[in-house]
């Protein structure tokens, strides 16, 4: 008769690579909230371009949750709920363009300069644990993170050719 096999435990919830990758996730997931809430919320002149392209970046984004999340889970952590602090910090800025504005295209012009200056904090994370792929030769987590990085610089570029 077999022994009963061993429940499986995934190991502590922290590793340098982990602890980095959790930041990734929370600040990913933070730029997602905030960039389906512009894509909601944007008004003015340029409306119809800059709805559509927060829904192109939304959309990437809720897609790239969900592969960071599954490379956590691959290195055999848990994906942790989110402590909510990177969020929070996400969604204060995302009010403020509501709320500091009484003009639409002001606001609008506030909606892309938070989401330029997000998506540089994401690639900050990203850029961190990425060295600490590097230090644990993690070679999948470091072209998961190159790519993110390009990704990010990609939007960024677009956002930033809004309000030259
Ligand atoms: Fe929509």
């Amino acid at each position: 008769m077999h022994e009963p096999a061993t429940l499986h435990q995934p190991k502590a919830t922290e590793s340098p690579i982990s602890k980095n990758l959790q930041k990734v996730l929370a600040n990913t997931y933070g730029l997602y909230l905030a960039t389906h809430n512009y894509h909601w919320n944007v008004e003015g002149l340029h409306f119809v371009s800059m709805h559509k392209l927060f829904s192109e970046q939304y959309n990437e984004l809720f897609q790239a949750i969900d592969v960071i999340a599954e490379r956590i889970r691959a290195l055999d952590f848990y994906a942790l709920p989110f402590e909510g602090k990177e969020i929070l910090d996400t969604l204060q800025k995302t009010s403020n363009a509501m709320n500091k504005e009484a003009d639409a295209n002001a606001r609008a012009m506030r909606m892309v300069h938070n989401l330029i200056e997000m998506n540089d904090s994401v690639i900050e994370s990203c850029q961190s644990a990425k060295k600490e792929g590097q230090n644990s030769k993690d070679d999948e987590t470091i072209d998961l993170m190159v790519r993110r990085i390009t990704a990010h610089q990609k939007s960024i570029w677009m956002l930033r050719s809004i309000i030259k």
